[in-house]
């Protein structure tokens, strides 16, 4: 399993991707519009910095041919530049037609079974199901991360599974329980789901047991 950051914040990046355990980047023009008025330039310091991880980053036209030129242009940024499109209705001539094209998408806001495999026969890389945002409104989004993966290994999709909008380390448990294949995670999460309060604790006592011997070199 692949594990992404959310996040579009360069510096929390740079001390992240030091844990060895990152893959990659979703930005979105949410996360992006916090970083600064120089999208661009972060776009390719981020890519810069995970010049081996997928780094994704979305569309921000809304007229489909506006928005078919614009990915031409997104993905041209750089080579591991992933272009992100929204599930929408109107967009599938353009992400069919960039499909053809061999660009690189994830498709994001996808909320049924039905949307996801719609976007796999049209031979995306990724879908990004947002687990949060069906929380919100009081829907199981895991329930749909274990749909989504039983619907790609049925009919043999290659589109990968990005749980997106995870709000929580139960989020990731989640996800990982369901088998996705990447979860994106805010930065904020991935700390929380790097540590336990049992782990520390194991710690304080090793330590304080070992302290006891009173000795100052080992081995
Ligand atoms: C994923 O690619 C999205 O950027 C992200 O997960 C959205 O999460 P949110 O629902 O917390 O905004």
């Amino acid at each position: 399993m692949k594990l992404f950051l959310d996040t579009s914040d360069i510096d929390v990046l740079r001390e992240y991707i030091k844990t060895g355990v990152i893959d990659g980047v979703t930005t979105n023009p949410s996360n992006l519009s916090k970083a600064g008025n120089q999208p661009r330039k972060r776009i390719e310091e981020i890519t810069t910095l995970f010049k081996h991880g997928d780094v994704s980053v979305e569309v921000t036209e809304q007229d489909p041919a506006a928005m078919y030129k614009q990915a031409l242009e997104i993905a041209a940024l750089a080579p591991n530049v992933v272009v992100k499109i929204p599930c929408h209705a109107d967009y599938y001539p353009v992400i069919h037609r960039l499909a053809q094209e061999g660009i690189n998408m994830n498709i994001t806001l996808v909320f049924t079974v039905a949307q996801a495999l719609m976007m796999c026969k049209l031979g995306v890389r990724y879908i990004s199901p947002f687990v949060g945002r069906w929380d919100e409104i009081d829907v199981d989004g895991i329930a749909l991360l274990h749909e989504l993966r039983a619907m790609v290994d049925n009919y043999g999709f290659s589109t990968m599974i990005l749980a997106a909008s995870l709000r929580h380390v139960r989020h990731l448990n989640g996800a990982i329980n369901a088998g996705a294949d990447v979860a994106t995670l805010p930065p904020e999460v991935f700390v929380k789901a790097l540590a336990h309060p049992l782990t520390d604790r194991g710690i304080e006592r090793f330590n304080a047991d070992w302290a006891k011997l009173g000795i100052r070199q080992f081995p």
